[in-house]
């Protein structure tokens, strides 16, 4: 049985075990998968251990993504250009890669289980933190017509996209001046964790707009509940949860499992 984990601090509430189970059931592989706590300070010697011990590959959340970035050997593209990794996986050679499966995660949840169009579409990417980072190449990836990034602090959102502009069309701003409405807004910044929403203009949800939130929880955010009212579909980042989490299974075992039927299950369970 190989042994693989979730990392964080705080851990105890992670859904991670329940999914990578739920993964290993349905595609036959004969893992163990279980959720450990570390030291704030001590990530790379918890990694290091984990990793001496026998253990396959590790999943990393909070606090600690960009810690594993700078723990890993070598870096996939993508985790080296959301700066973060969630996913270490130890290779052949017992060297220790990083990848970052969140971005490949939310949009495979848009566009596969929701099937929301991204292609020539009008995206607003709210935020410029680790999070809207680290969606900014997967969505570009998917041919959009535009991305403007909007941050309660304009000149990082500005940054953010001076530094991917070589990967699409990207424009940037602050909460006051967009340009225009769009057909996707996606809220990759922290105010639903502390259950506020960042102050937008209604003039933003263009018709047949669709919302996204990347927190979840057992009830809707208030920008679910925002967009909702004006009309939009929403949706929460659940969807992307089990999303990064089959693309580390991927990653680790050769085999993709079916999101599907694991999003129905946590769907009908409150947590
Ligand atoms: P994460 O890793 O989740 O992206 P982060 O890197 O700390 O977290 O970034 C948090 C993001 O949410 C930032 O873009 C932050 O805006 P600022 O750059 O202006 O701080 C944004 N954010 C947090 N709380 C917010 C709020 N109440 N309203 C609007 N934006 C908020």
């Amino acid at each position: 049985t190989d042994r693989y984990a979730v990392v964080g601090n705080p851990i105890a509430h992670s859904l991670s075990p329940r999914i990578h189970a739920a993964f290993a059931t349905q595609t036959g592989e004969d893992i163990h998968y279980e959720k450990l706590l570390a030291e704030k300070d001590g990530f790379a010697e918890f990694a290091r251990q984990f990793f001496a011990s026998g253990g396959r590959g590790l999943n990393v959340t909070v606090p600690f993504k960009l810690d594993a970035c700078e723990f890993a050997d070598a870096l996939t593209d993508r985790a080296r250009a959301a700066g973060a990794v969630n996913t270490l996986a130890r290779q052949q050679d017992g060297s220790i890669l990083g990848d970052n499966t969140d971005g490949a995660g939310l949009v495979a949840d848009i566009r596969d289980n929701l099937g929301w169009p991204l292609r020539d579409k009008k995206i607003l990417l709210l935020g410029a933190g680790g999070a809207a980072r680290g969606a900014l190449l997967p969505l570009l990836a998917e041919n959009p017509q535009q991305v403007h990034i909007a941050n309660r602090t304009a000149h990082k959102a500005e940054k953010l996209a001076a530094e991917f502009s070589a990967h699409g069309q990207l424009t940037a701003g602050g909460l006051e001046d967009f340009p225009g409405s769009f057909d996707l807004i996606i809220n990759a910044s922290s105010a639903s964790l502390s259950d506020e929403m960042p102050p937008l203009p209604t003039e933003i949800v263009g018709p047949q707009c669709n919302a996204y939130d990347m927190v979840y929880g057992a009830e809707p955010t208030p920008f679910m509940r925002w967009a909702r009212s004006l009309n939009a579909q929403v949706a929460d980042g659940l969807g992307m949860l089990v999303g990064q989490a089959a693309e580390s299974f991927f990653l680790w075992r050769g085999v993709r499992p079916n999101v599907g039927p694991v999003l129905e299950m946590l769907r009908k369970r409150s947590f």
